[in-house]
């Protein structure tokens, strides 16, 4: 087996492009995704069930259903309906964000859910309101335990940007396919995308590792 190294040289400056592409659209789409996940969280556990109803239905439609369909359902439907045309890159953060946000919400619901009753309890006959319990006693511990959890999806959705190259946004799948198309060659396109993935995802979970450690010191 021959390996091209001076196609891969042609076609570093655009998997050097690709690749800013892909962070971009992850760390929108991990914020974007943070915020809502939060909010759909807190959502699905009021206690009002009428209220709580329709966070249950995003949450069972976007992890049910394979993001394939919901990234060509955003970009061929959804984004048209409102701009009047196609935008692959909004489609892109708009459909990982959507989706990583159900996920997301169902860490937080678990993260609060897992905080003994008795913190609760505690917190309150010593005077805290509900939303002050929430916040000073409940949420800063259940957070310590949602830090793997969202690491974890944080890494899953920088793979599954790789999506985007369906829908033409040109991030590193889409040149990687582009290199596959133009020499119908195999290995080099994907060998250099599957490297490029793995140093993101590698230099994130030793971001969160020391995350982790410095949360774990108390
Ligand atoms: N490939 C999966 C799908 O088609 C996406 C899985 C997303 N998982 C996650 N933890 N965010 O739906």
């Amino acid at each position: 087996m021959d390996f091209r190294w001076d196609i891969l040289v042609e076609y570093a400056p655009f998997f050097l492009k690709g690749t800013i592409l892909t962070i971009g659209l992850s760390i929108a789409s991990i914020l974007i995704g943070t915020i809502l996940g939060l909010l759909v969280g807190l959502g699905k556990i009021m206690k009002n069930k009428l209220l709580a109803w329709p966070f249950t239905i995003y949450i069972t439609f976007f992890r049910g259903t394979p993001l394939l369909v919901q990234i060509l359902l955003i970009h061929f439907a959804v984004v048209p309906l409102f701009l009047g045309k196609t935008n692959p890159i909004l489609a892109a953060i708009l459909t990982l964000s959507l989706n990583a946000a159900a996920y997301i919400a169902e860490i937080f619901r678990a993260g609060i859910q897992s905080i003994d009753r008795g913190q609760m309890e505690a917190a309150r006959s010593l005077g805290l309101n509900h939303v002050q319990a929430m916040r000073f006693i409940i949420l800063p511990q259940a957070f310590k335990r949602m830090i793997p959890p969202l690491g974890n999806e944080f890494i899953v959705l920088i793979k599954e940007s790789s999506l985007a190259a369906l829908i033409a946004a040109p991030e590193l799948m889409y040149w990687g396919r582009a290199m596959q198309g133009q020499y119908f060659r195999v290995w080099e396109p994907y060998i250099a995308a599957a490297v490029i993935y793995l140093v993101l995802t590698l230099s994130l979970s030793f971001l969160l590792n020391l995350l982790e450690r410095r949360l774990a010191t108390e």
